[in-house]
């Protein structure tokens, strides 16, 4: 088992070169690694994915991804195996517009089985690419749904029974940004690549020899899989040249299980005004953004002032809620490593310092429809993982140290079933001593409620994925909208991979 000092004590080390971050404690994860063969860690070129906006016919689009195994080079001259969509590792930027009817044909040239599932999209069941869409190596894959969604950054992954974690981890994963007319006429910046950026954050770890190293203790099962080494759109620590003043950046955690607190080197503020389903219903300046696996967020930065912006991870200093005792503060520290401060990107500032505009992004209103809603239903969900002696009897063959309401997830058990065209109120407590990102299929809700914070104002818009701390409730009011399938079920889980594989998830199914 990892033991957590000495863990520090060898990530701990200076940052050569480069002066920033004046409290002196720049205890850099990747600092460590790059220290040692070059002194600039952001030495890199930021990468911008391609952007994959199909073929067009009317407002038919279709897409061809092929999921196929690559070689990557991430680190000195090593290689990497790793699996990609359309390229080695991760997918193209898929892009449509609100009403568009997309179409797939979605190859698996993998030796495994897997899936892709569109994250955060309402749709048919059947279309979902959860862990029932499987698709058999050689096999392909014909989903097609209508946009129907507000224009936000939407993301795409595998999802595959038990194997998750792992593709996901090896680069089964890309963003899909929706255009609407709201987005597109709001003055905000939207030339991809220039002032609209995607940014997509996820930590790994390397072997020696450069392979990936994946789920290497028992830790790494129960806290998540968590690395050493940050990526962002699969190069490690970039820099990015920016040549505009105003940067819009799209954010998605694509981690397996590490959360993120961003933060500014310099804590310069920012505006975060999107969040994982669309604009937010109360925009704000804010100097740091937690995000959990598969939250999104789009925030504008400032570059204004001619100075280097670093993206960092910023140390966390705060209890883990209102009625946490000490016991539970030291097991959260244990756990989860909250207080380490290390840095993500360089944002490099443009040469010639123009002054911005102030943009006051759109919001988003929510509806008299969801002020009026008559929840149809009221249901609890109670996230649980077993710990200690527990824990080591349910990794037995057959058992899992990881539920819902007691249950694992089971292929062949619809937990739930829900009415289509309500809205429901879910209570999700967290009884368990890590924080876990919960997550619902085919739609997009509103947090009505914490039990131990206030809602950040990030949290202020369509979601659907939400943390939830140890021993907190957050109360979800959440549409289902028209689409049934009395048959075929959507998940809703816990969006650390780990934690999801290893059955902390459930399937529902919309009835008519
Ligand atoms: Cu992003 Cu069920 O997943
Ligand atoms: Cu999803
Ligand atoms: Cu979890």
């Amino acid at each position: 088992m990892m033991n957590r000092r000495n863990f520090i004590r060898s990530t701990a080390l200076g940052i050569g070169g480069v002066s920033l971050y004046a409290a002196g404690n720049f205890s850099g994860l990747v600092q460590a690694r790059a220290a040692s063969t070059d002194t600039d860690p952001f030495r890199r070129t930021f990468f911008v994915p391609p952007v994959e906006e199909g073929k067009r016919d009317g407002n038919q689009v279709n897409f061809d991804l092929n999921i196929a195994p690559g070689i990557s080079n991430f680190i000195g001259d090593l290689s990497t195996p790793t699996m990609g969509i359309n390229g080695a590792y991760l997918g193209p930027v898929l892009r449509a517009k609100r009403g568009d009817r997309v179409s797939f044909t979605v190859k698996n040239s993998l030796t495994e089985k897997t899936t892709l599932h569109w994250h955060g999209f309402v749709l048919p069941a059947r279309m979902d690419g959860g862990p029932h869409q499987v698709i058999s190596p050689g096999e392909t894959w014909n989903p097609e749904f209508d946009l129907i969604q507000p224009g936000a950054t939407y993301w795409y992954h595998a999802h595959t029974h038990e194997l998750t974690g792992k593709q996901v981890y090896h680069g089964l994963a890309g963003l899909f940004i929706v255009d609407d007319d709201v987005n597109l006429n709001s003055g905000l910046p939207v030339d991809y690549g220039v002032d609209d950026v995607p940014v997509i954050i996820q930590d790994r770890k390397f072997n020696e020899d450069g392979t990936f190293q994946y789920l290497g203790s028992m830790m790494d099962r129960m806290q998540g899989m968590k690395g050493d080494t940050i990526l962002v759109n699969g190069v490690v620590t970039p820099t990015f040249k920016a040549n505009r003043p105003l940067l819009r950046l799209r954010l998605l955690n694509g981690s397996n299980a590490r959360i993120y607190n961003l933060a500014f080197h310099d804590r310069r503020p920012f505006i975060v005004m999107a969040g994982d389903g669309g604009f937010l219903s109360r925009p704000d300046k804010i100097q740091t953004l937690r995000l959990a696996p598969g939250e999104r967020a789009e925030i504008l930065v400032d570059m204004s002032n001619g100075s280097d912006a670093i993206l960092i991870n910023s140390p966390i200093k705060e209890s883990s809620g209102r009625d946490s005792n000490a016991m539970m503060g030291n097991m959260m520290r244990m756990m989860d490593e909250p207080d380490k401060a290390f840095s993500i990107m360089k944002i490099e500032a443009p040469t010639s310092v123009e002054r911005i505009k102030f943009i006051r992004p759109p919001s988003y209103e929510f509806t008299a429809d969801w002020a009026n809603a008559v929840p149809a239903n009221k249901r609890r969900f109670q996230l649980e993982m077993q710990m200690g002696p527990g824990m080591m009897m349910s990794t037995m063959p057959g058992g899992s140290p990881f539920s819902i309401n007691g249950d694992s997830m089971d292929m062949d058990v619809i937990n739930l079933r829900v009415k289509s065209n309500t809205f429901e109120i879910w209570e999700i407590s967290n009884d368990s001593m890590l924080p876990h990102p919960f997550h619902i299929h085919n739609t997009q809700f509103k947090i009505l409620a914490r039990s131990n914070r206030a809602i950040t104002a990030a949290e202020t818009g369509l979601k659907d994925t939400v943390l939830v701390y140890p021993r907190e409730k957050v109360r979800l009011l959440i549409p289902f909208l028209a689409y049934s399938d009395p048959d075929r079920p959507y998940m809703y889980h816990c969006h650390i991979l780990e934690h999801e594989d290893g059955g902390m998830m459930g399937q529902f199914t919309v009835e008519a």
